[in-house]
C-alpha cells in the first residue's frame, strides 16, 4: 500500500483524525501537556510501559511512543482480536480511576492509555501497534 499524508495544521488539543493506511485505520491525536505529564505516572499499571514487544519502531520505545511527544500515531485496532477501540477523550476516568482519557475495546473490554499502552489485566496482550511515520514539515506526516 501506498503511504498516506496527514495534515496535522487544523488538529487541535485533543482531537484526532482517523485515515486509512493499507486498509487499517491509522489515528493521529494531539496530545495535551498534561496528558503527557501523566503518562510516565501510569507505567506500573501497564503490561508493557516501555514497549519492548518486538515490532515497534524505535521511536515507540518509550513512554509517549510517538516522535514527538505531542503528536500520538497508532493503528487503530485492539491487539486482542481486531475491533476498533473508542477513543475516550473525556469520559475515559468510567473505565480506569483516575485516568482522564484513553482508548477502550468495547468488544471484550481492553483498555489504553494515550500511548496506546495496555493495561494489565484485560484480554489485549500487546500495546496499539505503532506505524512507521515520518514528518515532513512541521504539519505533515507521513504514514508508511
Ligand atoms: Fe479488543 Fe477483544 S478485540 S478486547
Amino acid at each position: 500500500g501506498a503511504p498516506v499524508e496527514v495534515d496535522i495544521s487544523k488538529l487541535e488539543q485533543g482531537q484526532m483524525v482517523r485515515v486509512e493506511w493499507r486498509g487499517k485505520p491509522v489515528w493521529v491525536v494531539r496530545r495535551s501537556q498534561a496528558i503527557l505529564d501523566q503518562l510516565p505516572s501510569l507505567d506500573s499499571q501497564l503490561r508493557d510501559p516501555s514497549s519492548e514487544e518486538p515490532q515497534q519502531p524505535s521511536y515507540a520505545s518509550n513512554s509517549y511512543r510517538s516522535v514527538k511527544p505531542e503528536i500520538f500515531v497508532a493503528v487503530g485496532i485492539c491487539t486482542h482480536l481486531g475491533c476498533s477501540p473508542t477513543y475516550l477523550p473525556d469520559t475515559f476516568s468510567e473505565q480506569v480511576n483516575g485516568v482522564a482519557s484513553g482508548f477502550f475495546c468495547p468488544c471484550h473490554g481492553s483498555k489504553f492509555d494515550m500511548a496506546g499502552r495496555v493495561f494489565q489485566s484485560v484480554p489485549a496482550p500487546l500495546n496499539l501497534f505503532v506505524p512507521p511515520y515520518t514528518y515532513l514539515s512541521e504539519t505533515r506526516i507521513l504514514v508508511g
